[in-house]
């Protein structure tokens, strides 16, 4: 074999070897996050959320159902899904399965397009264009297709707050948070108001699937100073030491996961969290440098010692 054929029977290998990764192992790799933010009232004691989103849940996924329902363990106050459980019909049960205990705490959650819409296959170049949103999805064509009323009764029978579109307080403890959720903007389904954070409350936080600026600014223009969603699966296909290409909404590639700040002019900024993600439609099932994920958000005094 010429130097030539050997090479590109390398990248070949490299290539197969990598979409192997990808498609099977990585989508395995169930990671837990931590972060500390620092929003609570000065003096206030600590208090644990659990981030969940994108579980795109099917019957079989008995690995990712085992591994969700040992994040019990950790004890969380508080338990936020910011949507996109199913990626199946039948799923409904392998959901309630997964989440198992944590739907005995406090909790509450907004849907996402795939609780709606079962995948539909696209172009994956498409995808890494940008240009899947609502108008290129077709979903605004479609009527809902996956058991989201089934879902939003059992989560709520269990105690769950549902916050699609609308204001919530849930007590955690002695603690009273208000929330304002929107149902997901990628379908443009939010509905936002001008209804300002209640100041009097312990702490004001906005829920939403997918984290688009319209969204975020708004929540940050009313004074909320914690900000959660998911959508963007950290990108899905990260470049190592480089970091996610597209995040699938409006939002910079540079906050496709994890913590950061969002601020529009004059007013201080919120901390907002973006999940990667538990899971992936089956349409595009790989995962490149970005391990699926829930996160453990320890909420924290502002004046707590070591605060970011
Ligand atoms: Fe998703």
């Amino acid at each position: 074999m010429g130097p030539l054929l050997t090479t590109v029977g390398a990248v070949a290998a490299t290539g197969v070897a990598g979409l192997a990764y990808s498609a099977v192992v990585e989508p395995r790799l169930f990671t837990l996050r931590r972060f500390t933010v620092p929003v609570l009232a000065a003096g206030s004691a600590p208090l644990k959320v659990l981030h969940l989103s994108d579980t795109h849940m099917t019957p079989n996924q008995r690995v990712k159902q085992r591994w969700i329902r040992g994040l019990a363990d950790l004890d969380p106050d508080l338990v936020v899904n910011t949507g996109d459980n199913l990626s199946h019909v039948d799923a409904v049960p392998s959901v309630l399965r997964a989440y198992g205990d944590l739907l005995d705490l406090p909790g509450v959650f907004v849907f996402g397009s795939n609780d709606y819409f079962s995948p539909q296959r696209k172009n994956p170049v498409q995808y890494l264009r940008g240009g899947t949103g609502v108008a290129s999805s077709g979903a605004w064509m479609r009527e809902p297709n996956l058991p989201f009323e089934e879902m939003r009764a059992a989560f709520t029978e269990r105690g769950w707050t549902d916050l699609t579109n609308r204001h919530a307080d849930v007590a955690v403890d002695d603690r009273r948070l208000a929330f304002v959720g929107v149902d997901d903007p990628h379908l443009d389904f939010d509905e936002l108001d001008d209804v300002p954070a209640d100041r009097s409350a312990d702490l004001a936080i906005g829920v939403a699937h997918a984290p688009y600026l319209r969204v975020l600014d708004r929540w940050n223009s009313l004074g909320y100073p914690l900000l959660l969603a998911g959508h963007t699966h950290g990108g899905q296909l990260r470049i190592p030491f480089k970091g996610a290409i597209v995040t699938n909404c409006d939002l910079d590639p540079a906050r496709a996961r994890g913590l950061h700040q969002h601020a529009v002019d004059g007013h201080d900024p919120s901390w907002m969290h973006v999940s990667a993600g538990l899971g992936s439609s089956p349409v595009t099932p790989v995962r490149f440098a970005c391990r699926p994920e829930a996160a453990l958000l320890t909420l924290t005094a502002v004046d707590s010692p070591g605060s970011p």
